[in-house]
């Protein structure tokens, strides 16, 4: 089945011309480089941009830099005076998204902080950052509780807050795992039963990058009805 699902990514990615040279550059060179490639696929990277530009999004913070793949793909669909903040613990990361963000031509909209994202969060916050439209969170699975509660007090009613990863293969349905990263997953989703700031919905995924799924939430009006 994995085959399968990476040929309808390819299909998909070749005939609705998913991407541009800059983009598989930067993948090309994150590889070079020895970076992992846990990096959304060119159909979730559009996906990012789309919903970034639904709701005009002009300003958008990420938790996860890597090689600034998703970071191209999102900060494209901003307007010229849009801002992108981008959260990344690790250096070497760093400046290879840097470099591959200068070469999409987006330098001009986005910031890379290079520290660890809760650090990066909590300064913003006691700074009074104007707030962001859209968050995505895809960084260390463990502290997603911690940044999903960051990115609500960072956003307005009407931001979106997408986070990366919530299926693992399914294991998110197994509350004895042993596995961190799936415990913070759970932690975040059990938390989710009782906020009501947020309407929330989690879509399971399959393809390039085999069988995961991210989290999709809307930040409410005070006072607005939840649906479903
Ligand atoms: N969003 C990227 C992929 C991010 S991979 C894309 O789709 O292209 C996850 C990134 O989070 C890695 O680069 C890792 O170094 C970073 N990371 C892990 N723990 C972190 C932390 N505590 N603070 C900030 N970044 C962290
Ligand atoms: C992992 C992290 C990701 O952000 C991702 O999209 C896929 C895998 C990981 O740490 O295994
Ligand atoms: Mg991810």
């Amino acid at each position: 089945m994995e085959s399968t699902w990476r040929a309808v990514d390819e299909y998909f990615e070749r005939q609705l011309a998913l991407g541009d040279p800059a983009l598989n550059a930067a993948l090309a060179d994150s590889s070079a480089a020895g970076l992992p490639a846990i990096n959304v696929t060119a159909a979730q990277g559009k996906l990012l941009a789309l919903l970034a530009e639904s709701i005009n999004a002009r300003r958008i913070l990420e938790v996860g830099t890597l090689g600034g793949y998703s970071t191209i793909w999102m900060a494209r669909s901003l307007p010229a005076d849009g801002r992108l903040v981008t959260l990344e613990i690790d250096r070497h990361h760093a400046a290879v998204a840097q470099r591959n963000i200068d070469r999409a031509g987006v330098a001009d909209r986005v910031s890379i902080l290079v520290a660890p994202a809760i650090d990066s969060l909590k300064s913003m916050i006691a700074n009074g950052v104007v707030p962001f439209d859209l968050v995505f969170i895809d960084a260390d699975k463990e502290r997603s509780l911690e940044y999903f509660e960051a990115s609500l007090t960072l956003s307005h009613p009407g931001s979106l807050i997408i986070v990366d990863n919530v299926v693992r293969k399914g294991a998110v349905v197994e509350a004895a795992s042993e596995d961190a990263m799936v415990q913070g997953i759970r932690r975040l989703i059990d938390r989710l039963v009782d906020e009501k700031r947020v309407s929330a919905t989690a879509i399971q995924t399959v393809g390039g990058k085999g069988y995961d799924g991210f989290l999709l939430a809307r930040v409410m009006n005070e006072g607005d009805r939840v649906i479903g």
